[in-house]
């Protein structure tokens, strides 16, 4: 491959470097965004080689290409640590459904939910899903996203899981986004095992003895997740899923506490998983176990939003408490079917009651945290990956304040382009008579 150009990102109003600790920022530590005026940011190799002011740059750095930010706001590239983009159709008639009185539980009993997708899923080639999961990501870096963890667990089956992961896997290497894969093999109890009197055994034997090892064999997955929740896995399944997965050395994470409150925190913190997520249910002694573990408590507002209830996860207590806590889309196409990442910091600000900085932390340094790269991305400091995103605002508070719109005008995965630079015009520009340009 050819040397990748130097980049110089000259004039942009605010730079939000996020810098510091190369791990999750806890409790008070959230609050620090880091925001320079007048910085410059100077690329070489994919890394972030110097920050400084554009005429010292522009010095040590002759031939690099320059990106004029026109005065829009630059930040470190948006990481969601938790989505479900391997999906074939969508799901829209389940919306209504529950407009109309059913529970999403209720229609997954019915057959319908992830059983649905797990349906459509098995029908469809690695190619189609490739080119769905492309148009999918392309969307997902055009509202600033540059690392995309994405989950299996459509197929369920060996055979459908493992297609799932080599889709994943190509695409970890041929598409622009950094991509992480995760094996959900437990995501629901298929239909296959539902009819079976001694199911639940079979189930977790043939996961932890068939579909497990060949995950580990075939290196697909860096993470193993299971969906914990009354009506899916137990508690104990998940424990004796995930303690394999580890010993195996995968890193854990776990679904806990989505919907009801059943121990998934304290099972994540004893496992020592790299993220709980959801946590919508959690329990005082669960958000108790997570401020005082390194697991990152991964907050998916934009699901509760959707699935409509009013109960959304307490992270001003888990903040307060101490815990480090990161914010992710789950897009998927049941429960939250959207690619914009910015609308979930709105969700973060205005129902999660977070503030600007804790959800700016919340979704690039803690969101890297929550995929073990904490030393490699979420940040705008030397050293680090060039991974960045560039919004037509002049001032960060915008970013979730326009609540919906798509802000971002460029983004980069070690200084290559995930999401095409475009024309920069700030919201003053656009809209001149409701912002005050004072
Ligand atoms: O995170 N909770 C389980 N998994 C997804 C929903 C998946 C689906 O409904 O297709 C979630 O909400
Ligand atoms: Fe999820």
């Amino acid at each position: 491959m050819p040397a990748q150009r130097d980049l110089l990102f000259i004039n942009s109003s605010q730079l939000i470097t996020c810098a510091g600790p190369a791990r999750a920022r806890r409790g008070k530590e959230m609050s620090d965004i880091g925001i320079l005026k007048n910085s410059a940011v100077a690329v070489s190799n994919g890394r972030i080689a110097m920050i400084g002011a554009a005429s010292d740059l522009r010095n040590a750095y002759t031939d690099a290409d320059i990106i004029d930010c026109k005065g829009g706001v630059l930040t470190p590239g948006l990481v969601d640590s938790h989505t479900h983009t391997m999906f074939g159709k969508a799901r829209f008639e389940e919306h209504e459904q529950r407009a109309a009185g059913l529970d999403y539980m209720e229609i997954a009993q019915r057959g319908g939910g992830i059983h649905a997708s797990v349906r459509d899923f098995r029908q469809r080639s690695e190619d189609e899903l490739y080119s769905m999961s492309v148009e999918r990501l392309r969307e997902l870096a055009a509202y600033g996203t540059t690392t995309v963890e994405i989950k299996s667990g459509y197929g369920l089956s060996t055979d459908e899981e493992l297609k799932a992961l080599a889709v994943i896997g190509r695409l970890a290497d041929r598409h622009k986004q950094r991509i992480i894969a995760t094996w959900l093999g437990a995501h629901e109890i298929a239909q296959e095992y539902r009819s079976d009197s001694d199911r639940r055994e079979k189930l977790i034997d043939m996961l932890v003895h068939d579909q497990l090892p060949k995950v580990v064999q075939q290196r697909v997955a860096r993470f193993a997740d299971v969906f914990c929740e009354p009506g899916v896995f137990t508690v104990e399944e998940s424990r004796r899923l995930l303690s394999a997965a580890r010993k195996a050395g995968l890193g854990v994470k776990l679904h806990a506490d989505e919907l009801k409150p059943a121990g998934g925190a304290e099972l994540a913190v004893e496992l020592e998983a790299t993220s709980a997520d959801h946590l919508a249910a959690v329990s005082e002694k669960g958000i108790r176990a997570l401020s005082k573990s390194e697991t990152v408590a991964t907050l998916l507002p934009g699901t509760m939003l959707f699935l409509g209830r009013s109960k959304q996860a307490p992270a001003r207590e888990l903040i307060d408490a101490g815990a480090a806590v990161a914010l992710a889309t789950d897009f998927n196409p049941g429960t939250s079917p959207t690619v914009n990442f910015p609308l979930i910091m709105t969700l973060g600000v205005s129902q999660l009651r977070m503030s600007l900085a804790e959800v700016l932390v919340a979704c690039t340094v803690n969101g890297a945290a929550a995929l073990g790269l904490a030393a490699e991305i979420g940040q705008v400091a030397p050293g680090f990956s060039a991974d960045l995103a560039l919004f037509s605002i002049t001032d960060i508070r915008e970013l979730p304040y326009w609540y919906g719109a798509r802000l971002c005008v460029g983004s980069w995965k070690a200084g290559a382009p995930c999401h095409p630079y475009e024309n920069v015009t700030k919201l003053q520009a656009r809209f001149p008579e409701v912002v005050p340009t004072g």
